[in-house]
């Protein structure tokens, strides 16, 4: 695989986006939407797809549970400005505390979403927080725990990338104000 123009080598059974173009359509909403960070965390990175591209514009903080995609993104990130880190979101997400050297925060959990993440995020100040979901239900139960906490949500990108199925994929973009 190549992210941003890096070959990354996937261990077997890594995730991968369904498809070139879902993947390059979600790159690119990411991109369009994170502003100008100094620092971003990229929470449940798994190889990297939003990691590296994001880390050719700032320096990047990847936090992901799977031990193997980790460390093929390790092996790949050469010169990049990118730290990893294996951890359990959901039994441990980033506190606000730890979330408070970052200006923009990217997550793309799997389909049971995000809960103990976006809790910390609603009590932190990381001023822009980019989510990426393959569950538009979960998403809006996050969403809700992100407003609850000031967030504003500005725009919503579906993006059909399960080809032949009813499922749809959503980026949505929230600031505080
Ligand atoms: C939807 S994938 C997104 C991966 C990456 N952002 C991408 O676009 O290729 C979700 C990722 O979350 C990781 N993951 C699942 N449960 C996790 C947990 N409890 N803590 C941290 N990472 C987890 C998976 O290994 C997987 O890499």
């Amino acid at each position: 695989m190549s992210f941003a123009g890096l070959p990354v080598t996937p261990p077997p059974g890594a995730f991968l986006q369904a498809s070139a173009e879902g993947e390059a359509a979600l790159v690119a909403a990411v991109l369009a939407n994170i502003g100008e960070p100094k620092r971003v965390a990229d929470l449940f990175a798994g190889l990297g797809t939003f990691a590296v591209p994001l880390a050719r514009k700032a320096a990047v903080h990847a936090v992901e549970g799977d031990a193997a995609a980790l460390a093929a993104l390790n092996k790949a990130a050469g010169a990049l400005r990118l730290t990893t880190e294996r951890r359990d979101l959901f039994e441990n997400p980033l506190t606000a505390k730890e979330l408070a050297r970052f200006d923009a925060v990217v997550f793309d959990p799997p389909r049971a979403g995000a809960a103990a993440q976006t809790q910390a995020l609603a009590g932190s100040k990381v001023p822009r927080v980019v989510a990426v979901s393959c569950n538009p239900a979960t998403f809006a139960r996050d969403a809700r725990t992100l407003v609850d906490g000031g967030y504003v949500l500005s725009r919503v990108y579906p993006v059909d990338q399960f080809l032949w199925s009813a499922h749809v994929e959503v980026v949505g973009v929230f600031s505080r104000p």
